[in-house]
């Protein structure tokens, strides 16, 4: 690779869990594209996996015209902690996970994430099945890996887990809101909007002065609770698969 263009990075973990060479890119510039497939040609990847900014157009065409298909648009928030108060949490119970609460994070996520609409499942060439369990996977590893989470926090109705929320420490003043999921049950009760404001209250305890989430552009339900809340948009981009063979 031209010691200018941006890394190209195997995924392991993504590679393990759909058994083909699978890898990542974040482009920056036109310049970076070729260069990013000749590696992942020479590095044996099936699948590179690039984002971009949404503004970098003359890197989208770049893409465009090698062959990458565009997957999903996503939107990323965040709440100033230094400039507004933590909204009320309200009644709900939530708490953080315990050892005994993963086999019910596991189905929550598994009925959350069923037909999700992320680049993976965007992409007709990932078996449909594999796409949803690897959600089920992400929750659960979250309990355990801290690369992935700092903290899961679970929802509770009548004692039983119907959803949940991963947070993690990007920086020593930002947090991000990584992974939630509120069982199909349970949804349209402002359980998600309860887990939003328990999670800001988790930033504040932390010390830390925003908290960052983002999803997919159409996925209105979560822009509407962010916006009430009084987070404000401030970054979007592009997923990208090509596949090299
Ligand atoms: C997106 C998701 C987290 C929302 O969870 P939820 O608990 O249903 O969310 P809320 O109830 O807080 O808000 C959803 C809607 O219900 C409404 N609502 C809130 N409280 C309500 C109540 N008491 N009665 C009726 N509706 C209510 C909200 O106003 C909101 O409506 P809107 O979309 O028209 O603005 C859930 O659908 C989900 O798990 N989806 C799949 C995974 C996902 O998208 N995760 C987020 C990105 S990682």
């Amino acid at each position: 690779m031209n010691a200018h263009a941006a890394p190209v990075q195997l995924s392991r973990w993504d590679s393990q869990f759909f058994g083909l060479s699978v890898a990542r890119c974040f482009v920056r510039q036109p310049e970076d594209v070729n260069p990013a497939l000749q590696w992942s040609l020479a590095h044996g990847v099936r699948l590179l996996i690039t984002r971009c900014d949404a503004a970098d157009t003359a890197a989208i065409h770049q893409m465009e015209s090698a062959g990458f298909l565009l997957m999903d648009t996503f939107v990323r928030y965040r709440f100033d902690l230094r400039s507004k108060p933590v909204p009320a949490a309200g009644e709900l119970a939530v708490r953080p996970f315990r050892p005994g609460d993963v086999s019910a994070i596991r189905e929550v996520a598994a009925s959350a994430f069923q037909g999700y609409i992320g680049h993976f499942h965007s992409d007709l060439r990932l078996d449909r099945a594999r796409c949803d369990q690897l959600y089920v996977e992400w929750a659960a590893n979250s309990c355990q890996e801290k690369r992935l989470a700092d903290e899961v926090l679970v929802a509770e109705l009548d004692g039983h887990v119907v959803a949940f929320a991963t947070l993690k420490a990007l920086t020593t003043s930002v947090a991000e809101g990584s992974l939630f999921g509120v069982h199909a049950n349970a949804q349209g009760h402002g359980i998600y909007r309860a887990l939003i404001a328990h999670s800001l209250e988790w930033c504040r305890i932390k010390g830390k002065e925003v908290m960052e989430v983002d999803s997919q552009v159409n996925n209105y339900s979560v822009q509407r609770v962010w916006q009430r809340l009084g987070y404000e948009i401030y970054a979007s981009g592009h997923t990208f698969h090509r596949w090299l063979s």
